[in-house]
């Protein structure tokens, strides 16, 4: 405890002294988002993450995420420097979508628009002419839909299944997944509904499509949390990463918050309802690149300026 506090006093003297801004996701560790909000910083989900850290004025991002999420604010922000606690915080959705690999999956289909999730590598944003995040997909794909374009989606597969439901858009999925998210199990959400029948269900979409058919709520981190915000029931099964809940239930303090299952029958699941590359973020490794300046994100300025520009479309989109 009096370590913690310790280490949290250092990394807000190192913020001032590198004009420097902390900029966290909903799935890091409470203190990192506690220490965000109480610095001037955010913690959001990954849309507001990339506005928040474009329009700051501090010249040194300190994205806690992973590692789309670095390359996205220094895609963004050439000049600010951009720092992580760890640059090994990866994706297994950006893992998924290797981009040579994807190229050649584009041209097989040179008719269609590619609309591409921000869970991908810059190299990835650059082949695209659309990048989405959760919270802003559906709009996007059913604008593109009125507009008789033809799309590919990637990576997500259940995030692209979802989308498709709701939107009747013609698109080719690539086949690639969350592995926190494709966990949740649908049987296992069925049983604990039986037991909380007043609950009601989050679910991020990027869960496999009998989770994301069983929800009251669909959304974004963000949308999640104003669901649990404004939803009537006393009970809330929430089917995303457990890191969320710190921020969820301030804003439901009434409301009892659940874990949705990732696993029934006494099966094991690889992660458990908790990124392992979100885990890799903390307050000792903060400090560490504050005071070292290593783990700098670095993009190809040829690359850089092809990945802007499907990143400003979706910017653009909604102001
Ligand atoms: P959000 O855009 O909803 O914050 O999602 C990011 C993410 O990685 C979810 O797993
Ligand atoms: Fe990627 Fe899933 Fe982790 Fe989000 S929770 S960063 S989609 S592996």
């Amino acid at each position: 405890e009096a370590e913690a506090a310790a280490v949290t006093e250092e990394i807000r003297a190192l913020l001032q002294q590198e004009d420097a801004v902390l900029v966290a996701h909903y799935y890091t560790d409470p203190a990192i988002q506690a220490l965000a909000e109480a610095t001037g910083g955010c913690v959001s989900d990954s849309l507001e993450m990339a506005r928040f850290g474009r329009d700051h004025k501090a010249s040194t991002l300190i994205v806690a995420g992973v590692r789309f999420m670095g390359e996205t604010a220094k895609i963004l922000s050439p000049e600010k420097r951009v720092l992580m606690p760890t640059l090994e915080a990866t994706c297994s959705l950006d893992i998924g979508c290797p981009a040579e690999e994807f190229a050649a999956f584009c041209d097989q289909h040179s008719d269609r628009t590619v609309v591409v999730y921000a869970n991908t590598s810059a190299a990835v944003k650059a082949r695209a002419d659309w990048v989405v995040t959760s919270s802003i997909a559906l709009d996007v794909v059913r604008y593109l839909k009125d507009r008789g374009e033809k799309l590919i989606w990637a990576p997500d597969k259940h995030l692209g299944n979802y989308v498709q439901r709701e939107t009747g858009a013609d698109m080719i999925l690539w086949d690639s997944a969350c592995i926190v998210h494709d966990e949740f199990k649908a049987k296992a959400l069925e049983d604990l509904q039986a037991v909380y029948p007043e609950a009601a269900v989050l679910v991020h979409p990027e869960s496999p499509e009998s989770v994301v058919k069983m929800a009251d709520a669909v959304g974004s981190t963000s949308q999640l949390i104003a669901a649990a915000q404004s939803l009537p029931n006393p009970v809330l099964i929430v089917a995303t990463d457990k890191a969320i809940f710190y921020k969820m239930q301030q804003a439901a303090p009434d409301k009892l918050l659940i874990e949705a299952p990732t696993a029934g029958n006494g099966a094991t699941c690889r992660s458990c309802a908790h990124c392992p590359w979100m885990a890799m973020n903390g307050l000792y490794s903060i400090r560490d690149v504050l005071q070292k300046g290593d783990q700098e994100i670095l993009i190809d300025e040829a690359v850089r300026q092809q990945a802007v520009r499907s990143l400003q479309r979706m910017l653009d989109f909604r102001k």
